[in-house]
Parts: C-alpha cells; structure tokens; sequence
C-alpha cells in the first residue's frame, strides 16, 4: 500500500490522557502528510515506563492512544499506527545508538533535568537514555519528517547528531531526519502556570485540558485559567496568560492572533474564557464521540495494532539487519 514514499514517523507517550497541547502541536498535524508520506505513528509504551506506571492503567492507555490517533481522523489503511513494544528492533537498535551516544549530550537534555527533578526518587537509567530511543525509533524506519510540538526539538537535534555520527564511521547508513514543528500550536501553555508548557503528567487537574474531557469540565477549566493583571485581551510580553488563551484560541478556530485580538477587544476575562471553553469544546466533540465508539471495539483495536506491527516490522527489520552487518554483529546461519 505504500511503495517507496518518504517517510514521517512520529510518537506519542501513552504516559497520561492526552492534552490539548499534545493535539494540536502534534497528532491534529499528522494527517496532513497521509497522502504523500509513509506515514508511521506509534504509541511509544517503552519510553511510558521511564517513569513508574501501574500496568493496568498504562494497557488502558496505549489502547486508548491508539484509539484517539483514529478519532483524531488518522485512517489506519494509510497510516501505520502500532504500538512501539510491539516491533522488539525498538530497543534493539536503542542500545546499539547508546553506544554511539555521548553521556554529556544526554546530560544536557532539559527534559531529562525536568523529568529527575519531578522524579527525584526514580532517576533511572532509562530515564537518561531515553533520547538515544527516541533516535532508534526514528532511525529505524528511515524517516525524513518527523511532526512534533517545540519541547521534542531537543531530541531531535540530537537524534540528526546519532545518526550523523553513524553514517560517518560505517558509511550512509540512516536518512538524517528533519523535524515538522507547526508555526501554530507548537507550544501550549499550562493553565495555571502559563510559562510552563501544558503536560499531561501535572498532576493540577486545572492545568490540562485533556482531548477527551467533558464539555462541562472543559469550560470549567477554562474559566479558572489564570489571567494577568490589566484587562486587555492582547497578545504579547507580561500576558502570558492571555497570550495563551489567544493562541488556543486562534489554533481551533484558524483565525490569527490580530483577528482574535479584534474580536475580543472590550471584552472582560469572564466572558472570553468562557468563549475559548466553548469554542474548544465543540471543536472536540465530534472526536470524543468518535473516541467512544472506536472505544467498543476492543478487537477492532486489536486488529489494527497487529496490522500495525507487522508492517512496521518489516520496515525495521530490514534496517536493523543493515546496522548488524555494519557494526560487525555475525549473522545466524540456519
Ligand atoms: P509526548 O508524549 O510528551 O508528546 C506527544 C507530542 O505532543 C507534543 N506536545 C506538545 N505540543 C504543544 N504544546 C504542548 N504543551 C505539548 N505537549 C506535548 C510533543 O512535542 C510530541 O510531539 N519523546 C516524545 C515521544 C516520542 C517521539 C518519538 C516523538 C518517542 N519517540 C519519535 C517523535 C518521534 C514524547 O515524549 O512526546
């Protein structure tokens, strides 16, 4: 079904409900590269148990994840959608890219001073190398685009560096990827702390907006969203909280900053977040509803995941058997 289009791959943590932040600096942008693309979205399970997870909970999400990639419009007979512990050349190839990846680089990743700051108590190995997974993950399919909101640029600098530096001792070896961070959306903010990005691990509740919260929820936490002081609804320096608003805004309805601006100009606080919630809200509907029905069909889901793995599979074999001979592994004869 694919023949030999370029390739986009990106991933999502089934580590919490998604956001808001997750949609639309990432997976609403997926579809775009359908036609054009062999496009793989995964469902990144190995990177999830960087963090301590209950077993049932992460199963439930990595389903659920799944099913939010359809409900988002993601048609899995053109995307391949899988879940990453499915297709084990993931962290095969992870640990041989350990070995090309340097401890300082991983030392100077910001999410990795985040995340064991947050995690003061499991500071795990994983933890660390995660970035050198996330570049396996990429390297492996032989991707040129990679669709991601503005905290991932990080890791993929260094994920171009890995393969790099790879191609460099043995020789064209991977395709260096580039990254597809969109103009708008690329980062929402939290709702409480509006310099922090929105994340679906904070453990505020008021904090996220997740895809599939209630419309009731949705337009409560909106109207709890901090403001500034003032009462201009503009975008800009010491508003932050506003600016983001503005942005969410301007992301669900296509209109820009300045047509907002307009719009809400005299407005009080009250009254604009409330039409941010509503406006919100109604724009996920249709992908809640969608949620749910896919939701029910628990063998559906299951279908599309092994369809998924087995031609991600073959995708990865046939890169990690190039990386085996390169760096001098000897093959089984049978
Ligand atoms: P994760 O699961 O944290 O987030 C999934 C995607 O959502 C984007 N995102 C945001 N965009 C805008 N505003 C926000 N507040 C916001 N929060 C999250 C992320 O940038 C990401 O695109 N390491 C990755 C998962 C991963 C991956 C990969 C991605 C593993 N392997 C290979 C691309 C390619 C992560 O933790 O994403």
């Amino acid at each position: 079904m694919f023949n030999d289009k370029k390739v986009v791959f990106s991933g999502v943590q089934p580590s919490g409900n998604l956001t808001i932040g997750n949609y639309l600096g990432a997976i609403r942008n997926f579809g775009a590269f359908s036609e054009e693309y062999h496009c793989y979205y995964c469902v990144v399970d190995m990177h999830a148990i960087t963090v301590r997870q209950v077993p049932a909970e992460l199963r439930r999400r990595t389903y659920e994840t799944l099913a939010l990639y359809m409900a988002c419009g993601l048609d899995p007979q053109k995307n391949t959608l899988f879940v990453q512990s499915h297709v084990p050349q993931h962290a095969e190839l992870g640990w041989v890219l350990d070995c090309y990846t340097m401890f300082g680089e991983l030392s100077r990743m910001t999410q990795f001073k985040d995340k064991s700051a947050k995690n003061a108590d499991n500071i795990n190995a994983g933890l660390f190398t995660y970035p050198a997974l996330m570049a396996a993950d990429i390297l492996l399919y032989q991707t040129e685009l990679v669709p991601v909101g503005q905290d991932q640029k990080q890791h993929l600098e260094l994920a171009r560096d890995i393969a790099n530096r790879f191609n460099q001792v043995y020789g064209e070896t991977f395709v260096v990827p580039d990254g597809y961070i969109p103009k708008e959306g690329a980062k929402i903010c939290s709702l409480q702390d509006p310099t922090k990005k929105m994340s679906k691990s904070d453990p505020n509740e008021n904090a996220v907006i997740r895809i599939l919260d209630s419309k009731d929820d949705i337009i409560k936490k909106f109207k709890r969203a901090v403001t500034d002081s003032g009462n201009e609804i503009i975008h800009g320096e010491g508003k932050e909280g506003i600016s983001n608003l503005l942005n969410i805004y301007s992301c669900f309805t296509g209109k820009t900053i300045e047509e907002a601006e307009k719009e809400f100009k005299g407005m009080g606080y009250g009254d604009f977040k409330l039409a941010v919630g509503e406006t919100c809200a109604d724009y996920l509907k249709p992908v809640r509803e969608e949620f749910a029905r896919l939701m029910a069909d628990k063998a559906y889901l299951e279908q599309i995941m092994a369809q998924g793995a087995e031609d991600a599979y073959k995708n990865a074999r046939r890169t990690m058997s190039k990386v085996r001979r390169k760096i001098g592994f000897t093959e089984l004869k049978h």
